[in-house]
């Protein structure tokens, strides 16, 4: 009613543009929900073309890095745990005979020993709840790891219950371990590389949850393995794995830290394998 008087003792001229604007805002609606319709149709399309298929096998995860993103083949296979102790980590994994395993994978990188890992386990009937902790800064001369990776693992269709954390596990390190690469310095560009701090120590006062295996490959430095192996220890099930990479003499520091462990650690863990390279060690159920 009081609308109806108002529209009455407007002028024409007031009338006639109060319509237009209405009509303008409702065609604008109209053509924002047409957008909206388009774009979630085009990304249903985009998702229905996206062909996942898994992996064959290791070499198939590294070369589609090599070959998609121009990465060294050296760069790609020196940095990710080669596929014969990958090995010795699933045969572990499937001996706790369990359908489903909490997985923490501590440094990432590509995610190629990762992806290749939970494919494994995958074809053997075991799901993988996976939580990464990388900071994602550059290594061995490749950036933006997380969008390569996140990418991969959608190519391979193991993208499902991944949690990736951006972070250092403990405080912030030297990226590459302090080595350059590709004239990439890493204490020069130490203040640029940018991640959260101490996600280990998060995850546990967010009661995060608990692991059956952690896989410690990140900043190799060993008190910083040190401190890590005691953070892990809190978060890691009864029975469950501790996994070791780079147990050997090219790492001599990992190599003592590990045998400090496998002393310090006797009442508690008990070492299962040793390949030369992966340790793993066990914790004890009782
Ligand atoms: C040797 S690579 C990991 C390779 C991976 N495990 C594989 O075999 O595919 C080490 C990774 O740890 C990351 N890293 C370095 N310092 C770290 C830290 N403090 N916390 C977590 N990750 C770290 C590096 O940036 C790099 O991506």
């Amino acid at each position: 009613m009081v609308k109806t008087i108002i529209k009455f003792c407007l002028p024409y001229g007031c009338f006639y543009l109060l319509q237009k604007y209405r009509l303008k805002k409702s065609i604008a609606a109209d053509l924002a929900g047409v957008v909206v319709r388009d774009r979630e149709n085009a990304l249903i399309e985009r998702d229905n073309k996206i062909s996942s298929t898994p992996p064959k096998s290791y070499d198939e995860i590294a070369n589609y890095f090599i070959d998609t993103y121009n990465i060294p083949a050296q760069e790609v296979i020196d940095g990710s745990i080669p596929k014969e102790n990958c090995d010795t980590i699933i045969a572990q994994c499937i001996r706790l005979k369990k359908p489903t395993l909490h997985l923490l994978n501590i440094g990432n990188y590509l995610g190629v020993a990762l992806l290749y890992i939970i494919n494994e386990l995958k074809n053997k009937e075991i799901s993988c709840l996976v939580t990464i902790i990388d900071p994602n800064i550059p290594h061995r001369g490749v950036t933006d790891l997380q969008t390569k990776f996140f990418d991969a693992s959608q190519r391979f269709g193991l993208l499902k219950d991944i949690l990736l954390i951006p972070g250092y596990s403990l405080n912030k390190s030297l990226s590459n371990d302090g080595v350059e690469f590709n004239s990439y310095n890493p204490i020069q560009n130490f203040d640029r590389e940018v991640a959260p701090e101490n996600v280990l120590l998060s995850l546990t006062k967010r009661q995060f949850g608990t692991f059956d295996i952690a896989i410690l490959d990140g900043n190799h430095n060993s008190t910083y393995l040190k401190n890590e192996i005691s953070q892990v220890d809190k978060m890691l099930n009864k029975g469950g794995l501790i996994v070791f990479d780079d147990v050997n003499d090219f790492w001599s520091p990992i190599k003592t830290t590990v045998k400090n462990f496998t002393e310090n650690y006797q009442k508690t863990y008990d070492q299962v394998v040793y390949d030369g390279r992966i340790l793993i060690a066990q914790k004890k159920s009782n």
